[in-house]
Parts: C-alpha cells; structure tokens; sequence
C-alpha cells in the first residue's frame, strides 16, 4: 500500500495536489471517524485515483458556549483508520494555519442558511462554508463527500459551489445507522446509556410520518404532528425542532406536500443535539 501523507499546512496541501495526477476525492470531516465517515471515503477511493481526508476541528463553526473545547477527538486512532482504508493524504491543518492573526474573510450564503440548523445556532452555517472553501481551495477535487445526515449543511453547500463557480462535483451520501436506526454522529459518545436507549425514538418517529406520507397523507401539519406525537413519548428527549421543509430551499411547508420535501428534526438529550431526517417524495 502506497505512503499516506499527512499534510499540516495549506501550502504543503497544494504542493501534494500538485504532484498527483488523476482523479481526486475529498472527504471533509472534523476526526473522531466512525462508520459513517468510513463509508464516505470508501466511497471516494471505490470512485478516484486519490482520496484526501481533512480533519480539522474548525472552531468557527462553533458558537461561544457550544462544544468546541470538548468535541470528541482521537488522532493516532483517525490516522491508522484512514491508513488501512488506502487514503492517500490526510490534511490536518492546525487553527493558527487555517486562521492566522489578520484573518477577515467569510463565505456568507443566504437564504437556506436561516432556518433549522441556522436559526438553533447562529453563524454556524458561515463557519461551515468558510471552512469548505478553504479545504476545496487547498485539495482542488473533483468530487467532495457529504452525508446526507447533516442535511442542511449538505444544501449549503451545494448552493455555495454551484453560486461561486466551483468546479467540484457534491457528492451526497446515505446516512449510516447504528442497528437500531439512531444515525451515527461523534457526538454520539456524549449519550449516557440512558439516553442512547431512548435515542432510537428519532429514527421511529421520522419512520412514522414517512409511513403516513407513504399511505397517500400529504397535510404538511399533519405529517409534523406526526412525528412529534413519537417523539412527545420519550420523556428523555426534548424536540428543539420538527421541520417538513422544500428539500431544495428550505422553506417550511404548509398546506399539502406537492413536491419534494425534507423531514428533519433536532432532539436534545441533556446538552446533546441529535440530528435525523427523512426525504420524502
Ligand atoms: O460535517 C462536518 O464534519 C463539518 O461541518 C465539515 C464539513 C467538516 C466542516 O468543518
């Protein structure tokens, strides 16, 4: 198996993608890889000559008080899981490299940022395109791999790329599950064997509504309803937001689902954010 290259600057990133010739794969993630992040980069190495992993705990994603500090991390244990997948290079950029002192400039995009994810924690959408750019900038592939679990996060990009002329194909991918249906997250770790028992109940409830929407139900506040009733059950939870949403704009739904839409919701256990959601349609 060839060398994998760990790169720790922006420069020493270009420099590697500019000897290698062929197609390249990206995979942005933030470490502490677990099976959903391996099937993102065994997607890209099944797909380009190169695979390229970034893991970078990108600290203006995060707003002041939410996990920065604390975010799950484990080096050596990402490094020989990326080395056994035949990655090509990691790219892991330390805060100062990826913002040094003078540091200005931010990657805004507007519209489908402002609900969900956006509204729960503000700025974070323009941390997560700030950052993307600059690792699109620095590994230039062809195709860059996303999971479809942060499904807000995925539109936006998609929308910054196609709005900013980028020449790299988003790539969406399935979200991986545990066995009983709770999707995979690093944040994961934090549950208490309490919580991560009632954790399921999301994958139940976004079930439920897809059932119903399956069986002909097209009310918007129903479908909703639906899903929250599930969700009401779990004493341990508690629903920051239930979302059926236009799956391209984000705009919430009411009145009946004509078109594709996104079911989508975040449930607290303690101060931990699950995210889950259903396409419908
Ligand atoms: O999804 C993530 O892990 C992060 O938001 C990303 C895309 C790596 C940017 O920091």
């Amino acid at each position: 198996m060839p060398r994998m290259e760990v790169l720790a600057t922006p420069a020493a990133m270009r420099r590697w993608r500019h000897r290698v010739s062929g197609s390249v794969g990206f995979v942005p993630t933030m470490g502490y890889l677990h099976e959903g992040h391996m099937q993102l980069v065994r997607r890209s190495t099944g797909e380009n000559l190169h695979t390229v992993v970034s893991i970078f705990v990108n600290p203006t994603q995060f707003a002041p008080g939410e996990d920065f500090e604390r975010y799950p991390r484990d080096e050596v244990r990402d490094l020989e899981l990326l080395r056994l997948a035949g990655v090509g290079a990691v790219y892991l950029p330390s805060a100062a490299e990826m913002y040094p002192p003078g540091y200005q400039t931010y990657v805004d995009v507007e519209k489908v940022t402002v609900p969900l994810e956006g509204a729960s924690r503000p700025g974070h959408f323009r941390g997560v395109t700030t950052v993307v750019l600059k690792l699109l900038n620095a590994v230039q592939p062809q195709k860059a791999y996303f999971g479809r679990k942060d499904a807000q996060q995925l539109r936006v990009v998609k929308r910054m790329v196609l709005d900013l002329d980028l020449d790299c194909e988003i790539v969406p991918c399935d979200i991986v599950r545990e066995p009983d249906g709770l999707a995979m997250s690093s944040r994961n770790v934090y549950l208490t064997l309490e919580q991560r028992a009632a954790a399921p109940v999301i994958r139940r409830a976004l079930l439920e509504a897809r059932g119903l929407y399956e069986s002909g139900e097209r009310d918007a506040d129903r479908l909703r309803a639906t899903a929250l009733a599930v969700l009401a059950r779990e004493p341990l939870g508690t629903v920051e937001y239930i979302s059926l949403a236009d799956d391209v704009t984000l705009e919430e739904l009411s009145g009946a689902v004509r078109g594709p839409a996104l079911l989508s919701t975040v449930v607290r256990f303690g101060a931990t954010r699950l995210l889950d959601n259903v396409e419908l349609g």
